[in-house]
């Protein structure tokens, strides 16, 4: 397996990146600080002093967030317990963006089901405005029961999607064989709940049921240390300690064999391998892979 290599550093010292040690913890994950409420109203709730994060979703509205800061690069972190019971219908949304019309995008869905039935995790990566690089999986547990973490770490080789640090997804950097990769645009992470009845749940054959309402997924634990973009100046933050490694970060021989786990236990969906859809041929990435 290539392991991954530190390509485009150059970029880095262009817009002279400085990484200032601050001091850790004690401030990281307040939601007051760190994200606004910014669709829904009042189903959106930030609770326990900042440590909680509620979204809702009833017959009228669904809700969001979004970060306050922008990043360009990072490993941010978040805990997310999902919608209990009867989901179907649902998605909640987990993501960095960045606006515009050839914007790029990193995305984790999280389409909800019927009681007892599987979440499905939908991923996808945008450069340069062009998606259409959907993976989805099953969980390896219930996300309803319990908080788990799920991580973008975002650095000048690669994306790195991971499930409770275990990697379930890698966008390497091939821009040497023409594929865009996500280097220039600072990206927002934005979460919503929301009604996707049309095409989420056994590609929309099973309905929400309003009855249910109001649904609910709940956040903690934020953490990111990543590179934010707050005015001109591009300057380096960090609300947690061992910050540094990421930047340059690969995946590891353990990284590669979860992966690999994941990939043969739980992949449910890969682009990749969707030849219809591709009847031209597959993306440059997907034969780069072996
Ligand atoms: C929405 O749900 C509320 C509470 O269940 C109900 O009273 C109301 O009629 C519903 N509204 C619509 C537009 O369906
Ligand atoms: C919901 O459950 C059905 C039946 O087990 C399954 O086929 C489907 O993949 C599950 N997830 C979604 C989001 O449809």
């Amino acid at each position: 397996m290539a392991s991954l290599s530190l390509i485009n550093v150059p970029f880095l010292l262009v817009i002279s990146l400085s990484i200032v040690t601050s001091s850790m913890v004690a401030s990281a994950n307040n939601f007051y600080q760190d994200f606004d409420i910014t669709w829904g109203g009042s189903r959106g709730k930030i609770l326990d002093n900042g440590e909680l994060l509620t979204l809702s979703l009833d017959n009228i509205s669904g809700s969001g967030f979004q970060s306050k800061k922008e990043y360009l690069f990072g490993k941010i972190d978040m805990q997310l317990k999902l919608v209990p019971g009867n989901s179907a219908g649902t998605v909640t949304a987990y993501y960095l963006s960045s606006i515009g019309p050839i914007h790029d995008e990193i995305d984790f869905e999280f389409l909800g089901n019927l009681s007892g039935q599987p979440y499905i995790l939908h991923t996808n990566v945008y450069t340069q405005g062009k998606g259409e690089r959907e993976q989805q999986f099953y969980l390896w547990f219930e996300p309803t029961a319990d908080f788990h973490t799920y991580s973008v770490h975002w650095n000048p080789s690669a994306v790195v999607f991971s499930v409770d640090t275990i990697p379930i997804r890698v966008f390497k950097n091939l821009e040497s064989i023409g594929v865009a990769f996500p280097k220039t645009q600072p990206m927002r992470l934005y979460s919503s709940l929301w009604n996707a009845d049309e095409w989420a749940t056994r590609g929309g054959l099973v309905k929400i049921d309003w009855t249910q309402a109001p649904f609910m997924a709940s956040y903690r634990g934020f953490s990111s240390s990543a590179c934010s973009l707050a005015s001109a100046k591009p300057s380096c933050v960090s609300s947690m300690p061992n910050y540094s490694p990421w930047l340059s970060e690969q995946l590891d021989p353990l990284g590669e064999r979860r992966l690999r786990w994941v990939e043969k236990n739980y992949m449910i969906y890969n682009y990749c391998t969707d030849a219809k859809r591709f009847p031209q041929g597959f993306p440059p990435e997907c034969r780069a892979i072996s």
